[in-house]
């Protein structure tokens, strides 16, 4: 792997619709622009697609996944190989996707080099699968023999959000892909760049016209009519709570396509009195500020037992204050721009809804710089649990520190939300930290730390944060269907 080198004036070669291993301008003739965030300014202009050029995709892909096609017939060795070919590229190519990604969304550009190479990782992981996605024989009654079949699905669209572009598309085609599915993907307006030059990679990988496809465009239009296809077999979806909804009433509606949702969260990160305070502090500090706070599963609730609660809100409002925010290429950077105007100005507003309903503001609350979309970090204590920064996704970099007394008390409260994603607890108690575990209603529970992540493990949430698991062996179920297949036999087996 080349070492990423940091490149704000890296050139933008991929702006059009990708069908059928082509590049072509929207239908319509409309085009969006896409910004960077951090300056404000407009990068470029990219195809904006819509029904039509959904419906082109669709076909595209509909037909690379006939029996009898180039990527049906092939070998599921051959799926692996092709796949390793495309992680070959990404290696190649880290730098360019980072530097896209960094001027896309306006995450500093080493976090962006770890998306990349997680995407490595999720894409590496998924090729070797690919020939070892088995069925079973079943011993059935009377003169049978039954075994299933573990099939792809067939078309599948997908549609990402814009805090991790890349890592997005790898968690949703990589499964989809080793099954033998044909995909249409849609990434979100604001970070169309990074999905479209990795469509290049797969065209120069060798995979199949039609196989995967890419259509720059809106929700509302693009997205829904993903949503309401009813030529699409399954849609995939990452983003709010709120159009994971109508992506499902849409599945619904339609032709009944299989979904997996992954929404939003209000994780709550729990710290023991036993625990090492700096060690919370930190733990707490990444759980929340990392990629702006922009984290479906960011630790969003902080609370923390009561003995330790003075001096850990110390720490954590020295922790935001001397976080270096700024310049995403700037190699000293942790802390970026948020992704755009809107959730910017939804950051701010939720800080004052905090202001006013009686939380103590300790640190940040601003804006950073006059230009770009920058949010200070900002911590809160005296933090109630009826108060709007608690109850709501602020999805930004804002750390909310509950006061609790015991374990059982904490548990409650920190179920006490639509939502269950993720959950964390703080403790050198075992004991505590396996009633949590158990307790507390999530997909993803870290102990002693937060926030682990791996491709080997299943992603997902309980509750409104969603439907299905990504990642690991799960997402192979999430992207197959099976087939019971019965042959008579000659006589009956004894
Ligand atoms: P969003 O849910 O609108 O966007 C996510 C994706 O869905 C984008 O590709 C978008 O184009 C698409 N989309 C939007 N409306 C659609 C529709 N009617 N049909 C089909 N697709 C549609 O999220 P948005 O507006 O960007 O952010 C709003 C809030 O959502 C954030 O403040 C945050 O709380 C949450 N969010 C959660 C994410 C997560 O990782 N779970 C990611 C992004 C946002
Ligand atoms: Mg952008």
């Amino acid at each position: 792997m080349s070492d990423p080198e940091p490149n704000p004036k890296q050139e933008i070669n991929y702006t059009q619709i990708f069908i059928n291993n082509e590049w072509h301008n929207s239908v319509s003739g409309k085009v969006f622009s896409t910004i960077n965030p951090a300056t404000g300014e407009k990068l470029c202009d990219v195809q904006e697609g819509d029904k039509a050029d959904v419906d082109k995709a669709v076909t595209a892909a509909r037909t690379a996944f006939k029996i009898g096609s180039k990527w049906r017939t092939m070998d599921a060795s051959k799926r692996g190989k092709l796949l390793m070919r495309f992680v070959e590229l990404l290696k190649r190519d880290i730098s360019i996707i980072a530097n896209l990604e960094t001027l896309d969304n306006g995450k500093p550009f080493y976090d962006a080099v770890d998306d990349v190479k997680g995407t490595i990782s999720v894409f590496e992981y998924y090729a070797g699968w690919c020939d070892k996605i088995c069925g079973k024989t079943i011993p059935v009654d009377g003169d049978y023999f039954t075994f299933t079949r573990h099939e792809p699905v067939g078309v599948c669209g997908q549609i990402i959000p814009w805090n991790y572009p890349v890592s997005m598309l790898s968690w949703k085609l990589g499964p989809a892909l080793a099954c033998g599915n044909t995909v249409i993907l849609k990434p979100a307006e604001q970070t169309p760049l990074t999905a479209l030059y990795c469509c290049s990679l797969f065209k120069e990988a060798g995979f199949p016209p039609g196989v995967v496809n890419v259509v720059p465009g809106y929700g509302p239009t693009a997205g829904a009519a993903i949503s309401e296809h009813m030529d699409i077999d399954k849609v995939a979806f990452t983003g709010s709570t709120e159009v994971g909804k109508l992506v499902m009433q849409a599945a619904g509606k339609s032709n009944l396509k299989r979904i997996s949702l992954e929404l939003g969260g209000k994780s709550p990160l729990i710290i023991l009195a036993d625990a090492d305070v700096d060690n919370a502090a930190l733990w707490a500090h990444a759980a929340i500020f990392n990629n702006m706070g922009q984290n479906c599963c960011a630790g969003s609730r902080t609370f923390v037992q009561e003995g330790i609660y003075e001096e850990f809100v110390k720490k954590a409002k020295t922790m935001a204050e001397t976080r270096p925010v700024g310049d995403p290429f700037d190699a000293m950077t942790q802390h970026g721009s948020q992704i755009d105007e809107a959730q910017f100005k939804k950051i701010l507003d939720f800080v004052e809804s905090g202001k006013k309903e009686g939380a103590v503001l300790e640190a940040g609350g601003e804006r950073f710089g006059e230009k770009g979309y920058f949010v200070k970090p900002t911590v809160f204590s005296n933090v109630t649990d009826n108060m709007k920064i608690a109850r709501e996704e602020i999805f930004g970099p804002v750390q909310s520190i509950i006061k609790f007394k015991t374990l059982d008390e904490a548990i409650e409260r920190a179920n006490n939300t639509s939502y269950g994603l993720a959950a964390g607890i703080i403790t050198n108690d075992i004991n505590k930290a396996m009633i949590f575990s158990q307790a507390v209603q999530a997909g993803s529970v870290w102990v002693n730390c937060y926030d682990i992540v791996t491709t080997q493990s299943p992603f997902g949430g309980f509750k409104q944060s969603g439907h299905g698991r990504e990642l690991s062996e799960y997402a192979i179920k999430e992207y197959t269907e099976v087939k019971a297949v019965t042959i008579k036999l000659p006589q009956k087996n004894s």
